[in-house]
């Protein structure tokens, strides 16, 4: 057998033809979907903040010619203050024209349809900006067709200093209570984030029209599909009683959370709002599970509308771990309903910086955990999200308080090990360049430390970067069915730190072994399915080589093999 530094998958096996789309309807089950953080992503205009502009210049980077991934859910792109991130929005139907505005959405919309590339977007529903104009408007008045559309609650009494108290005993995530007094109003109002994000009232009727003529607004516009943020906590207890209180080490977990999220009524508000996505046809959502369990995940998963489950991100780099947590995600979504996968995002620390950590890796070694973690991520079944800068290896980046750019970290306590996500947003390396080529300006947070050496341009141009790991293996799993929607099982291969599975129909099965050990190993090729197996990509060993069931293998450190069956 060959070994080689240099990992080559297939590169241009199944790979969406430009203008057109990959895998039809079936896309959000079968494709690869790619989280753009834009603020950070790339800067078009030269303020130092990303835009769509920066986007639009870079969809080659997703495009056919680049990644190849079938859709980017674009993180909240509407005018913001900017309090929580973009997750604070004034305005569901615009585009801030800070990151570029309506023409340069529908610019972007274009181009990446052009390139095969669906485009999703994330509906923030759950909550609104204290700025918008429906709160604006509801703030000083209890009458007036905009008062009712927030939980507005009397207060419960008045203490003995003449103070209002709140209405029940619910506190926000970020710390403090979930209730502001208005005094223009003498009503409290509700927020489970920051005061400066009111709760809308799902159960006002006028609510539900306006969200979804919002919804139906963007379909129009050629959106493909929604990413919907803390859809769970949509609907409370219509007479928000307290909830029950038990031991806990912070105001959040001293109370049994009955009563404000995850009410029985929110299935059916989710059936209502698919049908109106599904008045086109081919569009998908996700759902953001707030705090919530692998069961309630797969409880509200649907065709075409996937629910985020948070098992594997809490997950350290070993294989026993992530073969349980892959075993249980099965039984718990069983084959009717279809998984995601997920390492990455913009609440969480970077996943090469926090499986590194977990098993106290050294630096050298951060190139070949993040290529094992791509390998998890890209041959579980379910839908993979990768988050941007996971494909050039980007590490979680040490952010001064002072310069911090999410102010919710001030404000959290105890229950967040991991927090300030500016950690884990900062800007995309391009090039070489100042500025990693991010923008011509100053950057609005600062770029890593490593920046003149990771880069997409550098990654790139070296068939052993983590970058060409992630082209190779999102080239092999466009190129092999049963990577996509096949089942999956997990196997031994007889070495307890690699993780084995089996992919299987439809097409071929596709055998993948992932060596989660800082040591070298010796792993069995799993007998089953097949005879020989016919290497597709891997990080140590040359594609085509064969394996034969049975043999075996000697895996170096985080060593990756993904093989498909030849001879039955
Ligand atoms: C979930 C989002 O992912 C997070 O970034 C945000 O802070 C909260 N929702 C509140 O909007």
């Amino acid at each position: 057998m060959t070994r080689s530094p240099a990992q080559r998958g297939t590169p241009d096996v199944g790979r969406a033809r430009s203008g057109s789309f990959r895998h039809g309807d079936d896309w959000w089950r079968r494709g690869v979907i790619y989280q753009v953080y834009p603020r950070s992503f790339a800067d078009g205009d030269g303020d130092g903040l990303g835009d769509l502009p920066g986007i639009i210049d870079h969809l080659d980077h997703l495009g056919p010619d680049g990644l190849g991934v079938d859709a980017m859910w674009l993180s909240p792109i509407y005018p913001s203050p900017g309090v929580d991130g973009g997750y604070d929005v004034t305005d569901h139907t615009r585009v801030d024209p800070v990151l570029g505005g309506d023409a340069a959405f529908d610019t972007l919309v274009a181009e990446a349809h052009r390139r095969g590339i669906r485009v999703i977007l994330d509906l923030v529903m759950n909550h609104t900006s204290d700025q918008h104009e429906w709160f604006v408007g509801s703030r000083s008045s209890r009458d007036g067709p905009l008062a009712d559309r927030y939980l507005w609650r009397d207060p419960a009494g008045i203490d003995a200093s003449g103070t209002p108290l709140p209405p029940n005993n619910w506190v926000s995530w970020f710390g403090g209570p979930a209730w502001t007094f208005e005094p223009a109003r003498g009503q409290f109002f509700h927020h489970t984030f920051l005061a400066e994000q009111p709760e809308v009232d799902w159960r006002v009727p006028a609510v539900e029209t306006a969200m979804f003529d919002m919804v139906r607004g963007w379909l129009a516009r050629g959106v493909d599909g929604f990413r919907l943020d803390t859809f769970n906590v949509f609907l409370k207890h219509p007479d928000m009683p307290s909830n029950p209180t038990r031991r806990g080490t912070s105001a959040w977990t001293r109370q049994v959370h009955l009563y404000d999220f995850d009410q029985p009524d929110l299935p059916a508000l989710i059936e209502r709002f698919r049908a109106v996505v599904d008045g086109a046809t081919g569009r998908m959502s996700v759902g953001e599970m707030f705090v919530g369990t692998l069961a309630g995940a797969a409880a509200l998963t649907r065709d075409r509308h996937l629910v985020f489950d948070w098992d594997l991100l809490g997950l350290p780099l070993r294989a026993d771990a992530f073969r349980r947590t892959i075993r249980r995600r099965e039984r718990a979504f069983g084959l009717e309903r279809w998984p995601t996968a997920v390492l990455s995002n913009h609440d969480q620390s970077r996943h090469v910086t926090r499986l590194a950590a977990s098993v106290g890796a050294p630096e050298h070694d951060r190139d070949a955990i993040a290529k094992a973690g791509a390998a998890i991520l890209l041959t579980i079944r379910g839908t993979p999200f990768l988050y941007y800068g996971e494909e050039i290896g980007m590490a979680d980046v040490a952010i001064p308080p002072h310069e911090s750019v999410d102010p919710p970290a001030a404000r959290v306590g105890p229950d967040f090990p991991w927090w300030d996500r500016s950690q884990a947003r900062t800007p995309m390396p391009w090039t070489g360049g100042p500025s990693g080529g991010f923008t011509s300006g100053t950057p609005w947070l600062r770029l890593g430390p490593d920046v003149a050496e990771r880069h997409v341009a550098g990654q790139a141009a070296d068939p052993g970067s983590v970058l060409s790991w992630y082209r190779a293996l999102l080239a092999a799993r466009a190129g092999h069915r049963s990577l996509q929607d096949g089942a999956i099982q997990v196997v031994s291969a007889g070495d307890p730190d690699t993780l084995a599975h089996v992919r299987s129909g439809p097409g071929p099965e596709v055998l993948v072994l992932i060596h989660l050990g800082a040591g070298a190993c010796r792993a069995r090729i799993p007998s089953g399915p097949a005879r020989t197996w016919s290497v597709v990509a891997a990080t140590h060993v040359d594609p085509a080589t064969r394996l034969a069931a049975g043999r075996s293998l000697e895996l170096e450190p985080y060593e990756v093999v993904v093989a498909v069956a030849q001879d039955r």
